[in-house]
């Protein structure tokens, strides 16, 4: 890990290509600007000026690279260009991508690692090869210009054969991952891109095509798009493209069409994509739950889980992978399954998983929970239990993403895109689809079709629920402004509420910066109670239910110690007035609608407290929206 911060490599950098029926600057500034919610911290641009590559890079914001390119003539219908997102130092010019090769021959953009890229920059040294950046990418670029010119002057082969050639030859060389695309002086009619491990899309338009990591990049332009898969190079011109294989196998494409539309993507009246996707929930619970319940309203039912219920009914038990939210919607499942299911369930960080090696009954179930679908951690771990023979379902947002791609069968969220770096939406609907999952192994076991009804009923309320908890918006963002300048939070709740409060918590530190820890309520004497203080405010969940006078004794102990309390509760005139500085009521409903509504004032709460601390709400420091290397 060390080596690869060292390195300055990329997390999730963006991608876009664009060949050629427009100018290719515009629409791929624009294409930049949509994939800005990826996180990056420089940008650049790949054009044709005349019969020759003019790169434009800029370190900040894509707008900067916007300028830079109107100062400069170039007219050309295609090009590359890349946003990136370094670990440690080497935010510069030099380092951004796209990079030239050492002859000006080929341009390249790259999302991944390579990890030999040193010993194969010292052999390229070694034969008068020289570099510019620090980066292993331009090693890459090198290596496959190296070798193009070798195919050229001594086998004579054409532009396009020893290309495809050296860049095959070359990703035989490399250890890592990569998403590429480049062009090449000798061949201005094409584009070319390779994936091992990093997303490329290529998306199919009229009489213009796009090759990019993400469609969000093209999706105002078109909606039908080719998934590549790892080993896949894609050669694409204005009209046509080509699939083939690293062993040049031709290969027939699948052409899907995006479900969304451009709007879906845009912020419209809101001032922040986490605020728009907020008050989305109520329709992202919804969409979660089309076509998803039995004719008798006694069972949730799901299309593409692959599994018959014979099958099901030999699980004993299930695994959850995830990380981060994820992992969090991940124990939101556990709870719920087993209590209504009576199905044992573990749930391990996707990236301790992979790792650990740990004993897996033959009868276990494997879920990954992913909302891009391309978290390498939740990736890598789908394919360590799959490589093991277990059956690996997910719950993933981005259709056509690698892991939904990849595993076994699944459900799909359809909450639509969600650009805010902190997830939101996408949580909620993740717990919502663990309630129906709950629903539904317990219907195949030992709960009665009354009690499957009872619960159909709650979730379907969940939508209208939810709304009620969004109305609480102005008191939250009062709340918000009082307590902004608090430099630490403490987060509890118990039982299913207990990963909420470290939701609660992770939203709040990586939106306002500000330190937040989650704890079971219970376990707060244990230790955590030392911090509590009159600059330490701490937001307590106390929902009715067996544990309700439990969790206001907690709070008592807080009050106790003079710790400021904002309490969500669900108890209306039950909750003690008295007992709280501020108390946020929710509506009372069945627990299977506590994990998204209670995480609604969580959200609120850390968005309006990130907006009074002025921070960067939709692209906050050092984080990405989906963590592509390990
Ligand atoms: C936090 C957040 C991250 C992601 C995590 C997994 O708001 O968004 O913790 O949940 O990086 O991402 P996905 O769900 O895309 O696998």
């Amino acid at each position: 890990m060390v080596r690869l911060a060292m390195l300055c490599n990329l997390i999730m950098c963006g991608i876009v290509g664009y060949i050629c029926k427009h100018e290719a600057s515009p629409i791929l500034l624009d294409g930049l600007r949509r994939l800005e919610y990826r996180g990056y911290d420089s940008a650049g641009i790949c054009l044709w000026n005349k019969d020759q590559f003019q790169i434009l890079k800029k370190t900040g914001r894509v707008e900067n690279l916007r300028k830079e390119t109107l100062k400069h003539d170039h007219s050309g219908q295609a090009g590359i260009s890349h946003t990136r997102w370094a670990t440690h130092g080497g935010v510069s010019d030099e380092n951004a991508h796209p990079h030239i090769s050492w002859d000006n021959k080929l341009s390249m953009a790259h999302n991944g690692v390579i990890e030999n890229f040193a010993l194969i920059k010292r052999e390229l040294e070694a034969k008068g090869v020289s570099f510019t950046s620090e980066t292993d990418s331009e090693v890459l670029l090198n290596l496959i210009a190296f070798l193009y010119d070798a195919e050229l002057k001594q086998n004579h082969a054409t532009a396009d054969v020893a290309l495809l050639k050296a860049l095959r030859g070359a990703l035989s060389q490399v250890e890592g991952t990569y998403g590429i695309i480049m062009t090449c002086v000798d061949l201005p009619d094409l584009i070319i891109g390779a994936r091992k491990g990093s997303p490329l899309v290529i998306g199919v338009g009229d009489e213009e095509n796009f090759l990019a990591s993400d469609v969000t990049a093209f999706a105002g332009r078109t909606k039908s798009v080719v998934y590549l898969d790892d080993g896949q190079v894609a050669t694409v011109s204005g009209t046509d493209f080509f699939i083939t294989t690293m062993d040049d196998v031709a290969i027939s494409p699948t052409i899907d069409t995006i479900s969304w539309d451009i709007e879906d993507a845009e912020m419209g009246s809101y001032p922040h994509f986490m605020l728009k996707e907020i008050f989305e929930q109520p329709m992202a619970i919804e969409n979660s739950m089309r076509g998803r319940f039995s004719q008798d309203n006694s069972t949730a039912q799901f299309g593409g889980l692959n599994i018959a219920p014979r099958e099901l009914r030999q699980i004993d038990r299930i695994l959850f992978l995830g990380c981060g939210t994820a992992w969090h919607a991940c124990l939101i499942a556990e709870y719920l399954i087993e209590k209504y299911a009576r199905i044992p369930v573990e749930v391990e960080y996707a990236s301790e998983f992979r790792y650990r090696n740990s004993p897996l009954d033959k009868n276990t179930l494997v879920f990954t929970i992913s909302q891009s679908g391309e978290t390498i951690d939740t990736l890598e771990a789908q394919r360590e239990a799959q490589r093991k023979g277990y059956r690996v379902l997910g719950i993933t947002n981005v259709v056509g993403s690698t892991i939904a791609r990849e595993n076994d069968g699944g459900v799909f969220q359809h909450s639509g895109p969600e650009i805010g770096v902190a997830s939101t939406k996408a949580f909620s609907s993740q717990c919502h689809i663990a309630a129906m999952l709950s629903l539904y192994f317990a219907r195949m076991r030992d709960m009665s079709f009354t009690d499957g009804k009872e619960i159909a009923k709650a979730l379907k309320a969940a939508p209208g629920l939810i709304a009620q908890a969004l109305s609480r918006a102005d008191q939250i963002a009062e709340i918000a402004k009082k307590y902004a300048h608090h430099d630490d939070f403490l987060f509890l709740g118990r039982q299913m509420m207990f990963p909420i409060a470290l939701e609660g918590a992770l939203k709040l530190k990586e939106i306002s910066y500000i330190h937040a820890e989650g704890y079971p309520s219970a376990e707060m004497k244990h230790g955590p109670i030392a911090l509590i203080s009159p600059d330490c405010p701490t937001v307590a969940i106390a929902l009715k239910g067996e544990i309700f006078k439990k969790s206001l004794a907690n709070i008592q102990e807080i009050r106790a110690r003079k710790g400021p309390v904002i309490a969500i509760t669900d108890a209306g005139k039950d909750f003690p007035e008295d007992l709280a500085d501020e108390v946020i009521q929710l509506p009372e409903t069945h627990e299977v609608n506590h994990a998204p509504l209670v995480s609604i004032p969580m959200q609120l709460l850390s968005y309006y407290i990130a907006v009074e601390r002025k921070c960067d709400v939709d692209k906050p420091r050092n984080l990405a929206k989906s963590v592509t290397v390990e």
